[in-house]
């Protein structure tokens, strides 16, 4: 994996989306996690300016956390820069789409300060992230730096990087890409991540917590194992039952079960991605089967996408010379 190398103004830079195939919530409190990268992304151009501005406007760029905690964290020479932004990947659904900022934003500033070393930029994008949400573990952050397949909290190889959260650390490893397609659905029902999270932290707290967590974390060992040997139908059999943990713990939706219903004729396992309480599902077709799928979703009235691997995470967007 490349370094990002530096480059003088205007920088222009990019990060994948993300979806969580198994451990979202309890990789905040350390257990194992496995995420791809999609090829859904947000692309931003950093430029020099009279004042600070997003998209060309001055109003409300003090009102946007992320990119206030970018400043922050990752501008300390606060020269104004207007930052634009495009994005494909819908907002409030599940699939990264803050991380994708924090991470583009992150990429394009340090390229303009001189360059950044992929684990430094994961450090950075996940500071910038849980400095607007308060709340959440570096698993969006560093699956979109990466790209590809990454795991947190998993054994295996050395890591790619040890994320430091203050009272806990994260490490980062790669899996390697099965080969699959996924589809995924957003429901349309937006929902807080910081919300959802300190929800869960709620029931986890719970004498039984301890338990649940354990529960989370075997599935998702198990899950990780699955997709690193290429097994579709073990994988399958691990997403349905991660939803079952993640219904128990509260952040299931009617929409998404409908959604899950829907898709049961042409998945072969499925559950919700990210979050929860709203956002989308992620569901493995069987073979063959995706367009069914996709139609599906879309007739019980999801934003249904096939999603594939992006294998860079998050890099610049060179202009040709
Ligand atoms: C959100 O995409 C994933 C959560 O596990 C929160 C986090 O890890 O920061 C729910």
């Amino acid at each position: 994996m490349t370094d990002v190398p530096g480059r003088t103004l205007p920088v222009s830079a990019r990060a994948p989306g993300k979806c969580i195939l198994f451990g979202e919530h309890a990789v905040v409190h350390g257990a194992p996690e496995l995420a791809l990268a999609i090829d859904l992304t947000t692309q931003v151009v950093v430029q020099g300016s009279d004042v600070r501005r997003l998209n060309g406007h001055a109003e409300g760029v003090d009102d946007h956390g992320y990119l206030g905690a970018a400043f922050a964290r990752a501008w300390p020479t606060g020269a104004p820069v207007d930052v634009r932004v495009v994005s494909r990947i819908p907002r409030s659904a599940g699939l990264g789409s803050s991380a994708a900022f924090c991470a583009a934003v992150a990429t394009a500033f340090s390229s303009a300060r001189g360059g950044i070393a992929r684990p430094d930029l994961a450090q950075l994008a996940f500071d910038i992230e849980r400095g607007a949400q308060g709340v959440g573990s570096p698993g969006d952050t560093s699956v979109v730096v990466a790209g590809g397949y990454v795991t947190l909290n998993a054994p295996g190889d050395p890591p790619l990087w040890t994320i430091d959260g203050g009272d806990r650390r994260w490490e980062v490893r790669r899996v390697e890409d099965p080969g699959w397609v996924w589809v995924v659905a957003h429901s349309g029902v937006p929902r807080s991540t910081a919300d959802a999270v300190r929800a869960v932290t709620a029931r986890l707290a719970a004498p039984d917590g301890p338990d649940l967590l354990a529960r989370f974390a075997d599935v998702a060992t198990q899950g990780i194992r699955a997709v690193a040997a290429g097994d579709r139908a073990r994988t399958a059999e691990l997403l349905e039952a991660n939803q079952t943990l993640l219904r128990e713990v509260g952040v299931s939706h009617p929409r998404l079960e409908a959604l899950l219903d829907a898709a049961r004729p042409a998945a072969m396992g499925a559950k919700l991605t990210g979050a929860g309480r709203g956002g989308s599902i992620v569901a493995l077709a069987r073979p063959g089967q995706e367009t069914d799928l996709v139609r599906r979703l879309a007739r019980a009235g999801a934003l249904p996408f096939v999603v594939r691997p992006n294998p860079n995470g998050a890099e610049l967007v060179e202009s040709p010379s």
